[in-house]
């Protein structure tokens, strides 16, 4: 192991924090949106087989470290959920992480979505492109219009009740790789200023769901799904609505949204609002035990 990490340009001044000195690292994750308080971080780590990894020769006060754990629900994928750390050091902690993970079981290592000049940096060390997910933009030029309708439908705040039935509608909109576990889709929930959760219920059963949130002027759609036995059926679309209406409502000007570029239902749909592509994308990338990094 160690030569193989001096042969890629990695060290064994990389170290696992022990589970006890996690909480020190904190401080530095706490604006991340990543996780809704302290009390979530030390959850994650116990839960979703989280490790921070840090250079054990780093001066405390400026630590560069990264965090690893679960992908979501998947315990058979690892993911880099945050890095800090510049240059040489990131590398080296990126590549002794990933390493870590797959030699302890995982099937794969992935990134989070990274911005064009990330994935370029990712790719020159050995990773690859997964998923390439495509950013939309639509402005509000007045009130957006009147909800559609869909006989039987309403449009709910989402309450903690409701929790179940909404992880069960995802469950059933996405696939494995895209499907939120609980604590997953608690994060996201509350990863702005000011959030919006919408439901989509017929006679009080939820059947689609849509979270959002507004910073200032930007409104962002982070996710929207409809029960695979009520897609087409108008609900996305009254879903996606009752969002632009609420983000309005909450003095956004322009929303953002991204899907996977092959999605094309999502992409139809968001056309059809009145979304266009912002010429930005987002890249997951990863590795797996058959690709060695550089
Ligand atoms: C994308 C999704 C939310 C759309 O919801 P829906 O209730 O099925 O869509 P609607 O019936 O409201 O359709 C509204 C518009 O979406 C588009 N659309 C929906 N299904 C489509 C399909 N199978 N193919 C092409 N376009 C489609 C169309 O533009 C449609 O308008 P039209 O009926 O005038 O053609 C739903 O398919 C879904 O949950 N997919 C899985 C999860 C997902 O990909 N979420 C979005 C990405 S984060």
């Amino acid at each position: 192991m160690i030569q193989d990490l001096e042969r890629h340009g990695t060290g064994e001044d990389v170290v696992p924090a022990s589970p006890s000195s996690c909480k020190a690292f904190w401080p530095h994750l706490k604006d991340s949106h990543l996780f809704h308080n302290r009390r979530d971080f030390l959850a994650f780590m116990r839960t979703h087989n989280g490790r921070i990894f840090f250079l054990a020769e780093s001066a405390a006060a400026s630590q560069p470290f990264v965090l690893v754990g679960n992908w979501r629900s998947r315990s058979d994928i690892s993911a880099l959920w945050y890095v800090r750390a510049l240059g040489g050091e990131r590398k080296r902690l990126v590549l002794r992480a990933s390493e870590a993970c797959l030699e302890e079981g995982a099937e794969r290592f992935v990134t989070r979505p990274l911005a064009e000049g990330e994935a370029e940096e990712f790719r020159s060390w050995g990773f690859l492109p997964l998923v390439r997910v495509v950013i939309l933009e639509r402005e509000f030029r007045g009130k957006p219009g009147p909800l559609p309708e869909v006989e039987g439908v309403r449009l709910h705040r989402f309450r903690a009740r409701d929790l179940d039935e909404v992880l069960e509608v995802d469950a059933s909109a996405f696939d494995d790789f895209w499907s939120l576990d609980r604590r997953t889709l608690r994060a996201v929930s509350n990863s702005c200023s000011r959030n919006v959760f919408l439901l989509a219920k017929r006679r009080g059963k939820t059947l689609g769901y849509a979270v959002g949130g507004v910073n200032g002027r930007l409104a962002y759609l982070q996710r929207l799904g409809v029960h695979l036995s009520q897609q087409g059926k108008g609900l996305g679309e009254v879903l996606a609505s009752g969002m632009l209406r609420a983000f309005h409502a909450l003095g956004a000007n322009l929303v953002s949204v991204n899907t996977q570029e092959d999605n094309l239902p999502a992409l139809s749909l968001y056309h059809k609002l009145g979304f266009k592509e912002s010429g930005d994308s987002r890249h997951i990338m990863y590795r797996d035990r058959t690709r060695s990094a550089r």
